[in-house]
């Protein structure tokens, strides 16, 4: 005991060690070299595959055929299915149907969404001619099966969209039965991988014609557009997919970090697709450069081709068609979950440290919070608020009383945020793991007992999450009876969920680990911390109907369903600020709408500038938080001193005046999957200029910004895209759209502009937090375009609960031509939330003096009644260095729930 609790503490010691003094150790990762599937699969030829399909046939709606290996002696054991969804969505499934010993080969369960089988399509016929098998996918686009050799490819008119083996890379290793003498371990550093089940690796290649960029497949510290890995001779590592927990990661590197999305959108000038493969297992994606299969330049100029691998499980795909970006992730999250619907106050700023060392130090915070005049919504608690790491417990010494903590906080209309991760410690005398071991609730190693490896706790073992009996169980964790100590202002991050285990191959557990029904965790790695953040998040809707709010670490397709993710442990410097903005954008286009980074760096101390700008950045992620490791030094927004806290706090005020105009696109993300942070090309499709773009991004279709990403800078090139005007957020300013320019940037703030031809809903009156603004007026910023128009929206809720699923929400839609801005119901489907806001305060930016010549009233109409109001030259903020047309409309007090219309005289 004594032993191994020395042991324990060594290998925790050592881990903290690394984390404060190393950076990224390669060499505890794999590289392909070292990987033999990956190794093999490079190394095939195009060309090579070698595999026929069989006649097809339709059965039961979808499209069926054989897929027969070359110089097989008739085995016909892979089976082709070939099914189509409404909107432009093909699923392309391959399986091995006999396997030894009738184990099925393993298919995630509880990713795709509910309800997909009713938006398939029932095929009912396909044409077979000169070797090839057409049918229908959606308007304009069908799909053909090559027969041999094997290939299938989806086209629009004459046109080839997507192809899969092409390039004859497809291979399919079977699962066989054991040769004598033969050897199926494999070994990397001091770990041995059993293998039970042999080889069984899948690949083929992926062509996306006539696109000129390739984007998606996180998680990675790169840049959005993805480089090629490959062309004739080898670029770089693979993009891999496994999820990892990888301490200070690199900028610039294919290296797959603590999440993984199989999916990919391609993008040129004509269209966008998207592919999409459901597989749990290892996953390494190349990304191959034109000429790479021979071909000559011009020809393989036509489009970019992929080639995917993975260790283990079935193909199981999915081709989007578009044709726009927000098509492929509308096809996409039809598939995989939309965002769920944040509680309101998680979209505000989150305070966070590895550790709030006590209650005294939380109610420290808080208070400073309120004499610095800085919002904030929610405090965390991380590891050390436990008793000895043991998650749903409290320090007896320096968390005495949590409940009297957290009602503190609920008095201001805070949150508290803790920490459970998946890692429980090996205990006798702690319930939960009693409970867990005599359920035989845990994770096996391949022996089938429990499997015990080193986390933060020391010795632990890991609930079975991928078990939904185990989900239901592990849910249960959280009522506010069992979790001794919380209140209903309490939500939980969970951590450590790739699982990281610091004693285990890659930080991770051992592949033949086992799950469930003989699972071996090869098989769902990817998906462990997807099902552990599913279980978690379960949990806290069960307590009392209220929006759970769960950060995880891990990430896996259809993350967004259950809650937000932030990008993990990155470090204090200007490099790790810049990628940060095309992580969140690579994730948020496939899917996970509600991410940050952590503002400040998690390793290391900034300096004040480096801070200043990462919260002025920050404060546009889609999830604000600042977070910091524990032997960094105090950064809470005061601690730096002026003109810093300044700065920061103008930062943070920012965000809570957008708040608004945030929850309607998180509305927007529930509902369609859009995200809410968006690279320029996804509302510039057809500007070329903005596909490798990714040091400025857009809020949605009308907010673009571009942080500062070195010190001391004072000169930054943005580029606007459109033909619309673009106005300075903070002075007005008019620059017209698609041009570049050069801008003197001050350290007051990032540049950010609103669109000619948006609206904008503001909440412009300072509180302590956003649960204090709930009533507060609106300020509408109407930014005209070039015809002296603008359109914008607004949802509500009560920001808490699911009422809004039975329409309890106000939807608007605000218009404005002809000097008139009219406001009119967005939904037919809202009833019953009712709100005491009003219209303060509407901002008109590009007014044409000269079609309205001396704006100085406004006839203010609503339920049948007129009124006046004052009209201003410019706000406050405005007036002092206004440079373009602008006015405001001064108490016009308008419901915000009602139809009125307010016209500029
Ligand atoms: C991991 C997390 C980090 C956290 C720490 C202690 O490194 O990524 O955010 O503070 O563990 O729990």
């Amino acid at each position: 005991m004594v032993r191994s609790f020395a042991l324990a503490a060594l290998v925790v010691f050592v881990f903290l060690a690394l984390n404060t003094v190393t950076c990224f150790k390669s060499e505890e990762f794999r590289k392909c070299q070292q990987t033999p599937f990956c190794k093999d699969s490079r190394a095939r030829k195009p060309g090579t595959s070698g595999f026929r399909a069989s006649p097809a046939e339709v059965v039961d709606g979808f499209v069926q055929a054989r897929l027969i290996p070359e110089n097989s002696t008739g085995s016909d054991n892979l089976v082709l299915k070939l099914i189509v969804y409404q909107g432009g969505v093909l699923r392309i499934k391959v399986d091995q149907e006999n396997v030894p010993g009738g184990k099925k080969r393993f298919e995630v369960p509880d990713v795709l969404v509910d309800g997909l089988e009713k938006k398939r399509l029932w095929l009912q016929r396909i044409t077979a001619k000169d070797g090839l098998s057409t049918f229908y996918l959606s308007s304009g686009h069908e799909v053909v099966l090559q027969h041999e050799p094997f290939q299938v490819y989806v086209t629009r008119g004459q046109e080839k969209l997507v192809s899969i083996n092409g390039k004859g890379l497809f291979h399919f290793e079977q699962r066989r039965e054991k040769q004598e003498g033969e050897n199926w371990e494999e070994h990397f550093r001091s770990h041995t991988d059993s293998r039970p089940y042999g080889p069984q690796s899948i690949g083929f290649d992926v062509s996306f014609h006539g696109a000129e960029h390739v984007y998606g497949i996180p998680e990675r510290a790169t840049s959005l557009a993805l480089k090629p890995t490959r062309g004739t001779e080898e670029h770089s590592e693979p993009y891999r997919l496994f999820n990892l927990d990888v301490f200070e990661y690199l900028a610039e590197s294919p290296f797959g970090l603590y999440g993984s999305i199989p999916f990919m959108l391609s993008h040129g000038s004509k269209r966008t697709s998207g592919f999409f493969w459901l597989n749990a297992a290892e996953m390494l994606v190349d990304v191959l450069s034109p000429g790479w299969d021979g071909a000559a330049a011009e020809e393989s100029k036509q489009g970019i081709d992929t080639h995917w691998f993975a260790e283990a499980g079935i193909v199981d795909a999915f081709v989007f068609v578009g044709p726009g970006p927000k098509d492929v992730v509308q096809q996409y999250t039809g598939v995989t979950g939309t965002t769920a619907m944040p509680p309101f106050f998680s979209i505000g700023y989150h305070q966070c440290r590895w550790n709030y060392k006590d209650e005294a130090d939380v109610a420290q915070v808080d208070a400073k919070f309120d004499e610095y005049d800085i919002p904030y919504d929610v405090i965390w608690l991380d590891i050390e608020h436990t008793d000895g790491k043991r998650y749903f417990t409290w320090d007896p010494i320096t968390f005495p009383t949590p409940k009297e903590m957290q009602a503190k906080l609920e008095a201001k209309g805070r949150h508290m945020v803790a920490i459970v991760d998946p890692h429980i410690k090996r205990d006798e005398g702690f319930a939960l793991h009693k409970e867990a071991t005599s359920k035989g609730y845990y994770v096996k190693n391949s022996h089938g007992s429990d499997y015990d490896g080193w986390c933060w706790p020391g010795s632990s073992s890991y609930p079975d999450l991928v078990n939904p009996e185990i989900r239901a169980w592990w849910a249960e964790k959280f009522t506010l009876k069992n979790y001794v100590g919380s209140t209903s202002i309490l939500h939980i991050w969970n951590d450590m969920n790739e699982p990281s285990v610091f004693n285990g191959p890659e930080v991770s557990m051992p592949r033949d680990n086992l799950h469930y029904n003989g699972i071996e965790h090869r098989d769902v790695h990817n998906a462990y911390g997807y099902y552990f953040h599913m279980a978690t998040t379960q949990g806290l809707r069960n307590r009392e109907g209220q929006r759970p709010f769960v950060l995880s670490r891990a990430v896996f397709a259809g993350t967004q369903k259950i809650g937000p993710i932030w990008t993990g442990d990155n470090t204090a410097d200007w490099e790790q600020l810049r990628v940060s903005v095309p992580m969140i954008l690579s994730l948020g286009i496939t899917g996970i709408a509600f991410t940050g980074a952590d503002v400040g760096g998690f390793f290391g101390n900034p300096s004040s500038e480096l801070l200043t700008r990462w919260y002025q950045l920050g404060a546009f992620y889609p999830f604000f938080r600042a977070h910091a490791h524990l032997d960094t030094k105090r950064r809470e927004p005061w601690i730096p001193g002026e003109p810093y806290t300044s700065r920061i706090r103008e930062a943070i005020h920012t965000r809570y005046t957008l708040l608004p105009y945030y929850y309607t696109l998180f509305r927007e993300a529930h509902e369609t999957g859009i995200p809410v942070m968006r690279p320029l090309w996804f509302e510039h499709p057809n500007d070329p200029e903005t596909f490798a773009m990714d040091d400025e991004f857009l809020i949605g279709d009308a907010l673009l910004v571009r942080s500062v990403y070195t010190e001391g800078s004072n000169l930054e090139t943005v580029y606007l895209p459109g033909s619309e005007p673009w106005f300075d957020i903070k002075t007005g300013q008019s620059f017209n759209g698609g041009k570049t320019y050069k801008l003197a940037v001050s350290q007051d703030s990032i540049p950010a502009f609103q669109r000619g031809g948006t609206i904008i809903p503001r909440k412009d009156r300072f509180r302590r937090s956003s649960s204090q603004m709930v009533d507060d007026p609106y300020t509408l910023v109407i930014a005209l375009n070039s015809t002296q128009e603008a359109q914008g929206e607004l949802y509500i809720d009560d920001g808490k609960s699911y009422e809004f699923e039975k329409g309890a929400f106000i939807h608007r839609r605000f218009s404005f031509s002809g000097g008139k801005l009219s406001s009119s119901s967005a939904s037919p489907a809202s009833k019953s939330y009712k709100t005491l806001s009003t219209v303060e305060r509407i901002i008109i930016l590009g007014l044409d003096a000269k079609k309205v010549p001396a704006a100085h009233r406004a006839l203010v109409e609503e339920g049948g009644q007129d009124r006046q109001a004052d009209i201003e030259a410019a706000p406050p903020v405005l007036r002092a260095k206004l440079k373009s047309n602008a006015v405001a409309v001064r108490l016009p007090n308008v419901s915000i729930d009602k139809d009125w219309s307010i016209k500029v005289l």
